[in-house]
Formats: C-alpha cells, structure tokens, sequence
C-alpha cells in the first residue's frame, strides 16, 4: 500500500491488516510507518514499513524488489499516495501542475513498472490505482488536482483489457470526499464526507469482485458521473455557482 502512513492509505493497511494479510505499507514519513507497524500487535496479519519517496522512480524499483525478496511475490498492490494543492485559474503555474503529476501520476506509474511484470511473469496480481470523482469533470480550483486524476483514469481504462488478458485484475478507486489530512484543510463544505475507515471498507470490498471501477459514496458519485454527461452550457451554469467571486 502506497501512501500508507496516514489517511485512506493508512486505513487500508490497517483493514488488510485484520483481515489476515502481510502489508507492506510505504510513504515518507518514517515515523508514522512505524507507529502503524506497532498498531498490528494484535493482528492476524502484519504491516512491515518501507519508507520511500514514490517521485524516485529507482527507489520504488529497489523498495519493490526488497518487498518481494522479504515477503515474497505482491498479490495486490494499492497504488494509494497522492498529494492536493488547490489551484485557482488566476493562480495558474506550471510548477503546481509538474509537482502534482510527480507525486500523483509518476508516483503511480512507478508502481505499475515495478510491480506489473512479475505479475505478468505469473499470470495473477491485483491493483488498485486511487483516482478520485474530480477526474470526471472539471471542477473549480481542482486543475492541477483533477488533470492528474483524469490522466489515471484513462490510464487504467487503457491498461485494463490488456492486463486482463494477461491475468492481472487493474481496479479503479474513485473516492468522494473523504475526512483525511488532505481534506482538513478544506474551507468549503464537503457534501457526503465518509471516513477513512469507510473508504477503506469499501476498497476492502472492491477486492471480492473484478469490477473495474470502485467508486463511493455511492449516491454522489452517481451524481457527479451524471453531471458529467450534461451538454457543457448545462454543467457550467451549475458549475459557476460553485466559483468564488
Ligand atoms: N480524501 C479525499 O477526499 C480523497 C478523495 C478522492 C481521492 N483521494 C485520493 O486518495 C489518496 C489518499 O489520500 P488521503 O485523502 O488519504 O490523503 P493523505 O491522508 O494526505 O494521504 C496521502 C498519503 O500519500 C503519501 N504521500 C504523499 N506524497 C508522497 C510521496 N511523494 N511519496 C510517497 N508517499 C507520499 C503521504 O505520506 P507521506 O507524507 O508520509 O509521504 C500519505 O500517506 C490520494 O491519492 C488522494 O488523491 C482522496
């Protein structure tokens, strides 16, 4: 599980954790890593801590490689960090937009480079890629944030089929708002907000099917999917009374 030391990563680990599973949990934070190993005393199964930066592409090829010398072959991989910085349009930066795609795009696709061919090489896997609803369409302040989630999207809709073939599961993760340390500094109301521990829940239960795409909460994510169907003078006239003066 990547991006594991807080948030919906960490509650992730922590389910996979009780449910009898080895996690190899990573992140930055070394410290939080180790507080969440310690949590799985108790555990049927156990969280081992691998710090790393996901932007270092030669770091998660040897973190990977370590894992599966230590714990054995990955069956399944939550492709989890992420990072948000909201960006209005008058504020518009190039240097924003490369940060966000480093951590949330090139951070995933180091992953899938080092985990996909032993996978391949095995015909099985399981992976999760974490995008999230503001992919869909775009939204206010999110167009840094959200072009990195629209590009996961289509990523994985493009490597599905072809994975398939070669017996690995790819699965989307589409979160609404969940109540993280990414969200805490939200100044704006949060409709539908769940906790980590729902959000976890509902990617614990992602994993007893194949279904590609595993998005909650479910209502609001039927919302959004619905808005983005709307010809563009319909969603802009909704869409505007969202934009701050
Ligand atoms: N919360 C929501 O409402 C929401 C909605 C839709 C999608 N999502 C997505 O869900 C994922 C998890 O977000 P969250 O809400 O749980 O946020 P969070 O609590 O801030 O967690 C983000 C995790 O990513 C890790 N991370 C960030 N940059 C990293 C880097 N360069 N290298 C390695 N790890 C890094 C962080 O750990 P360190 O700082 O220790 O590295 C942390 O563990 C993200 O992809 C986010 O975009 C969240």
């Amino acid at each position: 599980v990547t991006g594991a030391s807080t948030g919906i990563g960490r509650a992730a680990a922590l389910a996979l954790a009780e449910k009898g599973w080895m996690v190899a949990a990573t992140a930055r934070s070394e410290k939080n890593l180790a507080e969440l190993s310690a949590r799985t005393a108790n555990c049927k199964g156990q969280i081992h801590a691998y710090a790393g930066d996901v932007t270092d592409r030669n770091r998660v090829l040897e973190q990977v490689r370590h894992i599966e010398t230590e714990m054995g072959p990955i069956d399944l991989a939550i492709l989890n960090a992420g990072t948000h910085r909201p960006m209005p349009a008058a504020e518009f930066s190039s240097d924003t937009l490369r940060q966000l795609f480093e951590v949330n795009v090139m951070g995933v696709a180091h992953g899938l480079e080092a985990i996909l061919p032993s996978m391949i090489d095995r015909r099985s896997g399981r992976v999760m890629i974490v995008a999230s609803v503001a992919g869909y369409s775009g939204l206010p302040m999110a167009s840094a944030y959200g072009a990195t989630k629209a590009a996961l999207i289509n990523m994985a809709e493009a490597m599905h089929p072809e994975l398939r073939r070669l017996g690995v599961i790819l699965q989307l993760i589409n979160p609404g708002f969940v109540k993280t340390p990414l969200t805490d500094n939200n100044d704006f109301p949060m409709p539908f907000l769940i906790s980590a521990e729902e959000a976890a829940s509902a990617i614990i239960k992602g994993l007893e099917s194949d279904r590609f795409e595993i998005s909650f909460p479910w209502f609001f994510t039927r919302l959004l999917k619905l808005a983005r169907m709307l010809p563009y003078s319909i969603y802009f006239r909704i869409i505007r009374g969202l934009v701050r003066p």
